[in-house]
């Protein structure tokens, strides 16, 4: 698939994953590393960046205008889609996962490929807990909810202490930034913050390098063209954890 021109894929399946997160089956296969992401054209709305759950799929959670009008198409309805782009997860050895809600999207690959021996997966409430039996016939998985509804009643990280971080030669995180920069406080603590990889999201517009909307702060790294996926020694002492900015340029807390 050429770099820059969005294809047309057709939607060849969907499936309810939770109450507020389906994925879209589309027939094409993307080749892909774990973690790279594709931006996804839908019709007469917006384009919009999504990690690959599978070659053909993209796991969506319903947030605004783009992903609502997602949730309102049907198997048959056509999309764009045009990428892979980014770095994607890089491990060898043992790894650690640790996903947040709809975060646990773009690690699935990893699980798939059986790069991934433990998991640490968290959400607010059991329904909500993603890919649980995949991730389960895989790698030894934890489970946390916020709600207490299955598993450790708390927050994913909380499970971080009944591991041995030494154990692992890679940490690979996704989940809303407030968990990740919890995450990266506990390894910047233990001292390993090079062996944590962090999948991080920033408003992006071209998905290229091009517009400099997803810039962070303070070296200028394009999330887009130079991670989604930052080794945490990058992110401390950076924006990461503290502030994003939105689609006009202007700063919001995370
Ligand atoms: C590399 C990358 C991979 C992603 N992978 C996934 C994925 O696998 N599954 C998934 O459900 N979502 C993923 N996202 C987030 C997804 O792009 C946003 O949820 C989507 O753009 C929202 O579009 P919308 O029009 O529905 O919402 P909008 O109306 O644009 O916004 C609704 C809410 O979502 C927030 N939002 C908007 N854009 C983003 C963004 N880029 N990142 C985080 N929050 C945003 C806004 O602040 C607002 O609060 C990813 C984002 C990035 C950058
Ligand atoms: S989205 Fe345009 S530079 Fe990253």
């Amino acid at each position: 698939m050429h770099e820059q021109m969005p294809a047309g894929v057709m939607i060849t399946e969907i499936v309810e994953e939770t109450p507020s997160i389906r994925t879209f089956v589309f027939d094409r296969k993307i080749a892909a590393r774990p973690g790279q992401f594709v931006m996804v054209w839908v019709p007469g709305v917006d384009e919009i960046p999504m990690g690959l759950s599978s070659p053909s799929s993209i796991t969506v959670q319903k947030v605004g205008d783009a992903t609502a009008a997602l949730f309102a198409m049907h198997e048959g309805d056509r999309i764009g889609i045009r990428g892979p782009y980014g770095n994607g997860f890089s491990v060898s050895g043992r790894t650690l996962a640790i996903g947040g809600g709809v975060g646990a999207s773009p690690l699935l690959p990893l699980v798939a490929a059986g790069q991934v021996d433990t998991f640490l997966l968290g959400a607010r409430t059991a329904s909500e807990l993603l890919f649980t039996d995949r991730i389960r016939g895989a790698a030894a998985l934890m489970i946390a909810t916020d709600d207490g509804t299955a598993g450790h009643h708390g927050f994913v990280t909380e499970l971080i202490s009944r591991v041995d971080l030494a154990d692992f030669d890679h940490i690979c995180i996704c989940g809303p930034e407030v968990m990740m920069a919890a995450v990266l406080a506990i390894l910047d603590r233990e001292g390993c913050t090079e062996r944590g990889q962090f999948s991080i999201n920033r408003y992006m517009k071209c998905g290229v390098g091009l517009c400099g909307s997803c810039c962070t702060d303070p070296h200028g790294l394009r999330v887009c063209r130079d991670g989604p996926v930052f080794s945490g020694d990058v992110l401390l002492d950076s924006e990461f954890g503290h502030y994003a900015r939105d689609a006009s340029g202007s700063r919001r807390r995370v």
